[in-house]
Order: structure tokens, then C-alpha cells, then sequence
């Protein structure tokens, strides 16, 4: 079975062809980094217009890629929900205008369960059952995965995400939009131990995060500023992100612990991140678990997730609907998913 997945929830339009038999055929991303960066952040009414303007042709570039014509699709899987509304309802217009004119069945897709199975589009993918740790810009939430559709919270951040915090940081110390990567440049040519920055809930005994504190910790070592070193912002982000690494590197291993399961898989934008990926390697490695991540290109927002999380969808027996629902799902909780 061959499914088009389109992904348009906030600032990438992404649009991939996955074939259950022969695997990822194709895909194209747009990234509306640039569109953004002089606003310091993602206009949603900008962002809407953009995916406008790039789906159609994107749609051909990646159809051409992938050797097979429309009228060879089986169904079109794109991103219901949760992102932006403006943002998603191009997609969801262009998905359900696209199918109903060849006549093809659509699948709606939870973001979140696309980045969250995106680690099995790797060379080597994880086996069911797992632990997932989906560290989007949206999204902070520990996950028991027993297979596709099965999903159980163990716990998720009480007001920032990982990725949020990230980029408001990265902002206070005067980098650009989106912050993380930049943020995470900056905190490596940083001197571990110059300031000690909180480690919010990581006594807390749950699987919860919060990193709104720690985004404040920041901005009073910035106002206070009393040192005019030319290395005090790379010092602050590294204190930022060992704070926030180490947070999230002792949940994941608890969650483990907690659930008796080997594999932990990583998914969402922060996942891209170096220091944590090393962290969380070193962490199970002493414990003798087994840490997945997605290719980095799959780590952020992209559509191979969205057409692969369709297909797996399919496999497991779930049955597409005819094209024509012109709904999106702008805040949708990924366990209304569960079971269905
Ligand atoms: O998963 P994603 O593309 O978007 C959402 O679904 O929210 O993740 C984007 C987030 C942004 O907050 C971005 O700053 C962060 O992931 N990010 C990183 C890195 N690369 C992307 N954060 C830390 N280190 C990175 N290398
Ligand atoms: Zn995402």
C-alpha cells in the first residue's frame, strides 16, 4: 500500500510517499525558517499563507521523486491536529481537495503519534514495546508505547515544553529563531559549573516536567548581569541546557525502571540535540538499555512521519475514510488516540 502523507501543523510543509512494501519512496520539506526569523518567532498567518504557496509544488517534486503516479496512491494520511489552525487547515484542504478528486480514501494523523513512530523509519528500528520521550517545540511527554495506537502517559510538563524553553532562552541571550540549535552551539563551547541553574520536579517522584522556572532562572542571571565577560552567555547556556538535559536523562531512565522496558525511543525536535543524545547514550548504556533516535532529518517536523504513521495505521487494521471532512484539530490530546 502506498499513502501520501502531508504535514503543514506549523512552520514546515512536508509531503513524503511511503510504501508498506518497498519503504519510504520519497519526500520534500520546506522550512519556513527564514519567513520567520526577522519576527523572532512563527506568524501563524504567515506561516498559512507559505504552505499555500509551496504544497502544490511540492506535491510534484515529490511525486516525481518517487517513481509512482497519484492514481497509484491508496490513500492520502495528512496532519489533523494538534499545530496551528490556520496552518493545519491548508493542509487538511489541500489533503481532503486532492483526495476527493482522485477518488482516494484519507487517513487523519495525530502529529504527535508521527513524531513519535518516526524512529521506525530508521536503519534500525526499535521493537515494540517502549519508552518514548517526545521532545518537541510543543510537546514534553514520557509515553509507555505497547504498539501502534497503544499509547499510555506516564507524565508530560506542567507549562514549558523542552523546545519552548529552548527557544524563550535562546531569546534572552539575544540568538536567533529557533532557538534551539543556536542555543545548543553557544552551550558548547560553554564552561560547565559556572552557574548553577535549577533542576525543576526532579525529585518529584512523577514522570512531570516544568521548565518555566528554569527559563526565569535564566532571565534573572541576565538582568543581573554584574560580569561583562564575552564568554557569560555561552557559560549560561551550557548551565541551561545541562539543567535541562539532566531533567530530562533521570525521567527517562525512571520511566524505564517504572515500566520494566529496555528501549527508549526519542522523538521531536530537541531530540536533534547532541549533548542529550550523549547524555541519554551514557545514561543506558550503564544500565544496559537501548536508546533509538530518528535520522536527524526525521527530528523535526517533516511528512515522511505523517506518511509513515498513516501506513502503520493501515497495517494495523485502522480503516480510512472517504475524503470530503474539512476539520481540523488545532488542540488534540494524543490519548484521545488510544485504541482507536
Ligand atoms: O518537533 P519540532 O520540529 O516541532 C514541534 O512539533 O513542536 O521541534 C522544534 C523544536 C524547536 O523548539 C527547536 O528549537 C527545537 O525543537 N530544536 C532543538 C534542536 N533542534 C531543534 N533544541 C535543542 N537542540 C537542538 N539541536
Ligand atoms: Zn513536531
Amino acid at each position: 500500500m502506498r499513502v501520501l502523507g502531508i504535514e503543514s501543523s506549523c512552520d514546515e510543509t512536508g509531503l513524503a510517499v511511503y510504501d508498506t512494501e518497498r519503504g519510504l519512496l520519497a519526500h520534500a520539506l520546506h522550512t519556513q525558517i527564514a519567513l520567520h526569523a526577522e519576527y523572532g518567532g512563527v506568524v501563524p498567518e504567515l506561516a498559512s499563507r507559505d504552505h499555500i504557496r509551496r504544497l502544490v509544488p511540492l506535491l510534484r517534486q515529490v511525486m516525481g521523486a518517487s517513481g509512482c503516479s497519484l492514481a497509484e496512491l491508496d490513500a492520502v494520511a495528512y496532519t489533523q491536529g494538534p499545530g496551528l489552525a490556520g496552518a493545519l487547515l491548508v493542509g487538511c484542504a489541500f489533503a481532503e481537495g486532492l483526495a476527493a478528486s482522485l477518488g482516494k480514501p484519507i487517513l487523519p494523523v495525530h502529529h504527535l503519534e508521527g513524531h513519535l513512530l518516526s524512529p521506525l523509519l530508521a536503519q534500525e528500528p526499535p521493537e515494540f514495546p517502549f519508552v518514548a520521550l517526545l521532545v518537541s517545540g510543543g510537546h514534553t511527554q514520557l509515553m509507555a508505547v505497547a504498539g501502534v495506537g497503544k499509547y499510555e502517559l506516564l507524565g508530560e510538563t506542567l507549562d514549558d515544553a523542552a523546545g519552548e524553553a529552548f527557544d524563550k532562552t535562546a531569546k534572552l541571550l539575544g540568538l536567533g529563531y529557533p532557538g534551539g540549535p543556536a542555543l545548543s552551539k553557544l552551550a558548547d563551547v560553554g564552561q560547565p559549573g559556572v552557574f548553577d541553574l535549577p533542576r525543576p520536579m526532579l525529585h518529584s517522584g512523577d514522570f512531570n516536567f516544568s521548565f518555566a522556572g528554569l527559563k526565569t532562572a535564566v532571565l534573572t542571571l541576565v538582568r543581573d548581569k554584574s560580569e561583562d565577560r564575552p564568554d557569560f552567555p555561552a557559560d549560561v547556556a551550557r548551565a541551561f541546557q545541562d539543567a535541562l538535559v539532566e531533567v530530562l536523562v533521570k525521567k527517562s531512565i525512571a520511566a524505564l525502571k517504572h515500566t520494566g522496558m529496555q528501549r527508549l525511543v526519542v522523538a521531536g525536535g530537541v531530540g536533534a540535540n547532541r549533548q542529550l543524545r550523549q547524555a541519554l547514550n551514557e545514561a543506558a548504556r550503564k544500565r544496559r538499555y537501548r536508546v533509538y533516535y530518528p535520522e536527524l532529518e526525521f527530528c523535526t517536523d517533516n511528512g515522511a512521519m505523517i506518511a509513515f504513521a498513516g501506513a502503520m495505521r493501515l497495517m494495523a487494521g485502522a480503516q480510512p475514510r472517504p475524503a470530503g471532512v474539512f476539520a481540523v484539530r488545532p488542540r488534540w490530546p494524543l490519548n484521545e488516540l488510544m485504541g482507536a
